[in-house]
């Protein structure tokens, strides 16, 4: 662990990697907070707010919300009592300026980004992953239908709250993510490589496998 008394990680990998489904689990392991910006968004969209019909567009078109407004909602989540002791990103930085953002918001706090793990998985695999997610309205839980299923279908294990499929899931957006990803999110692997920041994980295996090597990682800080 490292030396100070806070933990930021940053899980990079494209859509389907499995970063929710990794960092949902981290956060319960380690007790600190999951920021996704994703989940962030969809939860100011549920609520109507300006931020989350600013969002909506970008969002069902599979290209990113503008660095500035993603970068004033990660600080604002960031200020929040429960991210004290740090956070995992998820989906949060997508782009080099968002990156350079978090490094600046961090060091303003007198911290600095840890670790970052790559969860790095085939293009073919991601596809299938996102064709049969479903995910909790209510708790945010993520299950598969061939993968990770639900005890009973189209209800939540963790909440007993509804599954859906999101939105922005359709085959042809799907693709735009993932098309929006190698532009624009992958040079960070370099950039975080640079920096020493960056660990690689194969995202192939199962869930469990890769939490129990996410967690080795992060420990090792
Ligand atoms: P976001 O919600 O972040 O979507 P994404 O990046 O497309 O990533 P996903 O959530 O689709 O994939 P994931 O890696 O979390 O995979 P998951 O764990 O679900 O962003 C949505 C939109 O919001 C963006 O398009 C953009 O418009 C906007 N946005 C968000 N952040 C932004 C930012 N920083 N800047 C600008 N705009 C931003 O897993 C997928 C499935 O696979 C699940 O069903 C899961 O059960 C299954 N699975 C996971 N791991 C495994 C495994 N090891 N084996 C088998 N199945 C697995
Ligand atoms: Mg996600
Ligand atoms: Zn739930």
């Amino acid at each position: 662990m490292a030396t100070d008394e806070r933990l930021f990680v940053v899980l990079l990998g494209a859509p389907g990697a499995g970063k929710g489904t990794q960092a949902e689990r981290l956060s319960d392991n380690l007790g600190i907070p999951q920021v996704s910006t994703g989940d962030l968004f969809r939860e100011n969209l549920k609520r109507e707010t300006e931020l989350g019909l600013l969002a909506k567009q970008y969002m069902e078109s599979g290209e990113l919300v503008p660095d500035e407004v993603t970068v004033g909602m990660v600080r604002e989540r960031l200020s929040r009592p429960d991210a004290a002791k740090g956070a995992i990103l998820d989906g949060f930085p997508r782009t080099i300026a968002q990156a350079e953002a978090l490094g600046e918001l961090l060091d303003d706090m007198g911290d600095e980004l840890d670790v970052v793990p790559y969860i790095k998985v085939p293009e073919d695999v991601l596809l299938s992953r996102l064709a049969g997610r479903w995910t909790c309205r209510k708790c945010g839980a993520m299950y598969h239908e061939l993968y990770s299923p639900p005890q009973e279908p189209g209800v939540c294990d963790k909440c007993g709250g509804e599954l859906y499929q999101r939105p922005d899931d359709t085959p042809e957006t799907q693709k735009h993510r993932i098309g929006v990803y190698f532009e624009q999110t992958a040079p960070l692997i370099g950039y975080y490589r640079d920096k020493g920041l960056l660990v690689e994980v194969d995202g192939r295996p199962g869930i469990e496998e890769i939490q129990a090597e996410l967690l080795d990682i992060i420990n090792e800080q």
